[in-house]
């Protein structure tokens, strides 16, 4: 793969510092602009309160973040937009007008019907949409956005449990790092010592995103799964890492070592690609009474953070079951996935 050259938008954000210390490793990807807002025109240490462990890296250190416009990313191909909806909103569309693959965390255009919604192992076929969207909108670039963090870890689970079993409802109750709010997002006064039982807007995402990415491709749009999904979200006070516990029930008679077995074996087009951000496994079952942990397993598998970590599956009355999922919010449930998708872009050639 030829080297590709990269911009971050909000790369003083929480997410926008996991892409800066992903890519700063990534074997083709090569970070060539950071853009901002308020940062805009200072040098990268000077603006950004670091939080992930070690150094800011060296090649980005003393860069001047850009003003986030389409003229500040001319050695750059693809963009990786972390900001809020808000502001994405506007500048995104500016981005792929422009002639950039824009890779979005941001909720925006993510229920659009023509912008994927990607998680590559579970809807790799969903990135036909770009090509929809750049007739239609005749872009000579496209947007292709990721899912909210706490979508992320309960799609991929129930992507192999639906394939398998058929799931009919789910229930799921969310306990959310703080991280998952960004870097000014939960005072620490409100969060220490403390459960926060609302997420504004989270449950709706989860529920809407959830169905879009295990619909199906149908000709110019995606057609909607139909699952009954409720959430429940709260804000606890971890760092990283989203636990969720999740109840569900299938049309298909369900045991607890059919679905250990459908978990263990997923596995998707990133894997069967070797693609460099693809986790060996996407899905870690284990076994202990007690895991996952945030604190113990968030940084689990082949490529810290891109694995979901079930545990605590057991069988309820009738077609159902209960376990718990872990996912890394800022790595498989945004930074991580994002790469992941652009990885995808780039491996399906539409860079070239
Ligand atoms: N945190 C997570 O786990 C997570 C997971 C999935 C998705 N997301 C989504 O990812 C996005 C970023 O989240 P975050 O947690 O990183 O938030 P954050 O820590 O608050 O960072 C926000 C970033 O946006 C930039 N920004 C704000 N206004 C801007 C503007 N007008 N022009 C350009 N850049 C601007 C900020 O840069 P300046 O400092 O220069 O203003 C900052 O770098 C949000 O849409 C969020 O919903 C977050």
């Amino acid at each position: 793969m030829k080297e590709v050259g990269v911009g971050i938008i909000g790369a003083t954000g929480a997410v926008g510092q996991r892409y800066i210390s992903m890519l700063s490793r990534h074997p083709y990807f090569r970070i060539r602009k950071l853009m901002g807002g308020k940062s805009a025109g200072k040098r990268y240490s000077d603006s950004t309160s670091w939080i992930i462990e070690g150094d800011i890296p060296e090649e980005v250190a003393d860069e001047r973040i850009a003003e986030a416009k389409p003229e500040s990313a001319k050695e750059c191909e693809l963009i990786f937009s972390a900001v809020p909806s808000e502001v994405a909103k506007e500048i995104e569309p500016k981005f792929a007008s422009s002639g950039f693959f824009v890779v979005s965390e941001a909720s925006a255009h993510r229920m659009h019907d023509d912008v994927p919604l990607m998680i590559p192992e579970v809807n790799s076929e969903h990135l036909a949409l770009l090509k929809i969207q750049r007739e239609k909108r005749r872009w000579k670039g496209g947007l292709v956005t990721t899912p909210n963090c706490t979508t992320t870890g309960l799609a991929m689970v129930l992507k192999p449990l639906h394939d398998v079993f058929q799931i009919s409802k789910v229930v799921a109750t969310t306990m959310q790092a703080v991280s998952g709010a960004g870097y000014q997002g939960v005072p620490s006064m409100a969060i220490i010592e403390n459960v926060i039982p609302f997420i504004k807007g989270e449950e709706e995402k989860v529920v809407r995103e959830t169905k879009k990415i295990l619909g199906k491709m149908n000709y110019d749009s995606i057609l909607q799964e139909d699952i009954k999904i409720s959430v429940s979200c709260n804000r606890v006070s971890t760092l990283d890492g989203h636990l969720e516990t999740v109840y569900l029930e299938t049309k298909d008679s369900i045991s607890v070592e059919g679905a250990k077995n459908a978990l263990r074996s997923f596995s998707g087009l990133p894997q069967r690609d070797k693609f460099p951000t693809a986790p060996k496994r996407p899905i870690i079952v284990r076994e202990e009474a007690d895991r996952p942990q945030p604190r113990l397993d968030r940084l689990s598998g082949t490529v810290p953070g891109m694995s979901v970590v079930v545990g605590r599956v057991r069988k309820e009355e009738g077609n159902a079951l209960q376990l718990t999922l872990l996912a890394h919010n800022t790595i498989r449930g945004a930074a991580g996935n994002a790469i992941l998708t652009a990885e995808l872009i780039a491996e399906t050639g539409y860079l070239e």
